[in-house]
Parts: C-alpha cells; structure tokens; sequence
C-alpha cells in the first residue's frame, strides 16, 4: 500500500463564514489500531464496533490477518476477530506493508520481537523517513533483534529471541515507544516498566486492563507483568478526538446562533490538552452527557462561536494536544495578539515536519509568523481576513490538510490544497462530514 487508494488529490475549498448543525466524527485511530492488536493476541472472539475504516487501520488489519489472525469486517465499522492467544501467530512470509501509519509501525515492532518468526516492516515514502530506534533501543534492552536502516524503515526484525524485562527511561513522551515496549513485556521473563518525562496517551493500558492483563501506572511510570492468556473484549470504539478538532476550530471560529454540536468524541484526558489551551484562549466549548464507553470516557460537545486571544502555550500540554497543533495554528491565527508554542519538536517528525509545513503555508496566505525549531510564534488577526487564499502544500500530510480546510472559515479567496489524498488515513469521509456542517470543499 504504498499509493493511498483514494482518488481526491487536492482539496478546493471556497471561504465560507460560518458552519451549523450536528455532526460525528469516525472512530479513534489509536484505539482502533490496539484493539486488532490485542484482539488478535486475545483467545476466542472479539468484536470491535465503531472501528475507524481508514488506510492506517486497514494497514494494522492486514497485517493481523497476513500473521494467520482471521478477521471479518461485516461493515467497515465492524470487525470480528479471532483471537489466536499469545503463541498463535505466524510468520507472513512477506514484508509487512504498514503504509503511512506511525503507530502501525511502531506497536508492530515491539509486538514482533517477541515472536519466534522472522518479519520486515515497510511503509510509504513519509514513513520511511521516520525515526524508528526510539522503538529498536529499549526493545533491544530487552534482548530483541530489532534492526533499522540508519535509523528508519525497513525495520527487520529477528524471532525466537527471549525477552527480559526492563526498567526504562524514556527520553520523548511517546505514546507509540511506550506502548511498543509494553507489548513486547507482554512476553518477557518477568515485569516491564517505562517512565516517561511526561503523560501521553493512554490506551494501551486502559485496553490491556480490559484484557485481563496487571498493567500498574504510578505517576510517569507504568509496569506491565507478563500474563498467562488476553481476554477476548467487546469494544466500542469513541470518536476521534483528534478529528473532532478540526470541528472543535471550526466551531470557534464561525458556528452559527446555537453552536455546532460534535457526537461521540473521545475525551480522553489524555487526548484533550487542545480543549485546555483553546479555553484559556476564549474558546466557549461544553461538555454534555459525559460517558464512559468501555475504558474510555466519551461525550458531546457543543462549540459556540467564540473570540479568542494568543497565550504561551505551556508546554507541559504539548503531548497532550501533540496531533492538534496543525488545527491549533489556525486558531492561533485567528486570535487577537501572539501565540507562542515551544517545547514541540516532536512535530517535526511526525508525518510530515508539521512546524516547516504549517510555516510554509502561513507564508502563503499572509500569516505573520516566526519559524522556531521546536514551534513557532503567530501573530493572530482576529477581525476579518486572517488568511488570504492561495495554494498550500500538504507535504502528504492528512492534519495539515484538513486544518488548512478549516482555514477557509476566515480566508479572503480560494484556498488550493495540494496532496490530500492521506487525509483517508485518519478520517476518510472528511469532504463529507465538512460539506454537511457548511464548508465548501471539492
Ligand atoms: C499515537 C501516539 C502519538 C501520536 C500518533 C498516535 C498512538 O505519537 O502522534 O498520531 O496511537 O500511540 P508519538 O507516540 O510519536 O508521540
């Protein structure tokens, strides 16, 4: 899967000033990709509803289904699995395409170190660049035959290795390294623990517990003991609330008299660090029906229109919000006064270098900005135009794509937005779900 299916390659988008109505975004990414993950390794049936149908989940599915896990998909958002148990799976015998998918990658590698069969992990052009021995590192700590190529993709990966535990030290707050090592603790000789300088996301731990498996978090450190079998789960997966934040922006910027109200959406504390910064912005956001659905909390929220002003994002919040900020610049450009975000640098390595991406765009439609190697600093416009119109790059990247949509709300003229095809990695029907609220995207 080295070409994204989908046949769209830009995105025209005409300035519209306000959007209205309901909306739900599709399932969340993160917890669709762990739930084949631990599904498969489960024993007997597991059955995921509200699964995200997207290209990085479809590429997890594949590969299940190519390590011998039988998976039925009744419809796109219904997957069945067949839990072959902790010993079960089997060598694919191929390279496994992983396609744009970060996490794909990564909960892969430290899952297959621990198998007794031989893999290779590849992935598209964006992936291929990205850094892999944060992953490789700790999982040869635990004795693991992880090998990178100069330090991305191809990941080769040796079998029949055994694990040991391991007490590690984190450098980067990743939510993907620590969930690769949990994973691979899953087979080790006795308990593996990681600490990290700050909180990420959380999902492995809370779907391990569902799956029966003592996984123990203290402050930064989480500890996971090697259990005997994984429960089979029944799972509904909440909206995405990293897609929910193109609407959560949208909202804010142009929702007409009553708001615009987003379903389903995961609230994960883990997740939300861009509802904190966007209401210490002014942002007028409510939370109705909190919920749980399974392990994770879910909810509604309704956006009201709301005037907002610059702030020094604390940087304690970054991996909180680490996949908003492209959508959280546009905010920023909208707001009256300077926002400065530092303590980012992760976002030059996601699936594309996010701050030169965003940099180059706000170049382009006349946004005054300071380039920072680990943020950047906006100078908003809160009254009429903040943005002119023009032609903007992706870089291959479905955030960059779509937060750039959002930007037609405010935007004098036409916005062209070149290689939107990976936006079906996370969020395939966005044209739809935009044209129904009242953007103009074709
Ligand atoms: C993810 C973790 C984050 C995030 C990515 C999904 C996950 O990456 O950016 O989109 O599902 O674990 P890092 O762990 O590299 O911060």
């Amino acid at each position: 899967m080295t070409a994204p299916s989908s046949p769209v390659r830009d995105f025209l988008v005409q300035p519209v000033r306000q959007v209205s109505g309901t909306l739900t975004v599709p399932g969340d990414k993160s917890i669709s990709h762990r739930s084949l993950m631990l599904s498969g390794l489960a024993e007997g049936l597991s059955e995921v509803t509200g699964f995200l149908a997207s290209e990085d989940c479809l590429a997890t599915l594949n590969a299940m289904r190519a390590l011998g896990v039988p998976i039925e998909q009744p419809s796109a958002t219904h997957v069945l699995i067949q839990g072959v148990g902790l010993h079960g799976l089997k060598g694919a015998g191929h390279p496994l395409d992983m396609g744009n998918a970060g996490t794909a990658m990564r909960l892969l590698t430290g899952l297959l170190a621990a198998q007794n069969f031989d893999s290779r992990l590849v992935g598209d052009g964006s992936l291929m660049k990205r850094p892999m021995e944060r992953v490789a590192k700790p999982l040869r700590a635990m004795g693991a035959d992880v090998r990178t190529h100069a330090g991305t993709p191809p990941v080769d990966i040796g079998g029949g290795r055994r694990l040991h535990g391991i007490d590690y030290a984190m450098p980067v707050a990743s939510a993907q390294v620590k969930s690769a090592i949990l994973l691979a603790g899953l087979y080790a000789d006795g308990a593996t623990s990681v600490t990290a300088p700050a909180v990420s996301r959380d999902h492995s731990e809370r779907m391990l517990l569902s799956c029966g498996v003592r996984v123990v978090t203290l402050g930064l450190r989480t500890t996971v003991f090697p259990p005997q079998r994984l429960l089979g789960q029944r799972l509904n997966v909440p909206g995405d609330f990293s897609s929910a934040a193109f609407f959560i922006v949208a909202g804010l910027l142009g929702a007409a008299e009553g708001g615009l109200l987003i379903q389903n959406v995961g609230m994960n504390p883990t997740r939300t660090g861009l509802m904190d910064i966007l209401r210490s912005m002014g942002a007028d956001i409510e939370i109705r029906d909190a919920r749980e659905s399974g392990a994770e909390p879910v909810a509604d929220l309704l956006v009201r229109a709301s005037p907002l002003a610059g702030i020094e994002v604390p940087s304690s919040l970054v991996p909180l919000a680490i996949d908003e900020f492209p959508v959280l610049f546009i905010a920023a450009a909208c707001a009256s006064g300077e926002t400065l975000i530092t303590g980012a640098e992760e976002l030059r390595v996601k699936e594309s270098d996010r701050i030169a991406a965003m940099g180059a765009g706000f170049t382009a439609l006349g946004v005054a900005h300071e380039v920072l190697p680990d943020g950047m600093r906006i100078a908003g416009r809160p009254d009429g135009y903040a943005f002119g119109g023009g032609e903007i790059d992706s870089h291959g990247d479905h955030r960059i794509a779509m937060a750039f949509a959002v930007a037609s709300l405010r935007a004098a003229k036409p916005l062209l937005i070149r290689d939107v095809a990976n936006v079906a990695t996370s969020f395939p029907d966005f044209v739809g779900v935009a044209r129904g609220v009242g953007l103009d995207l074709a």
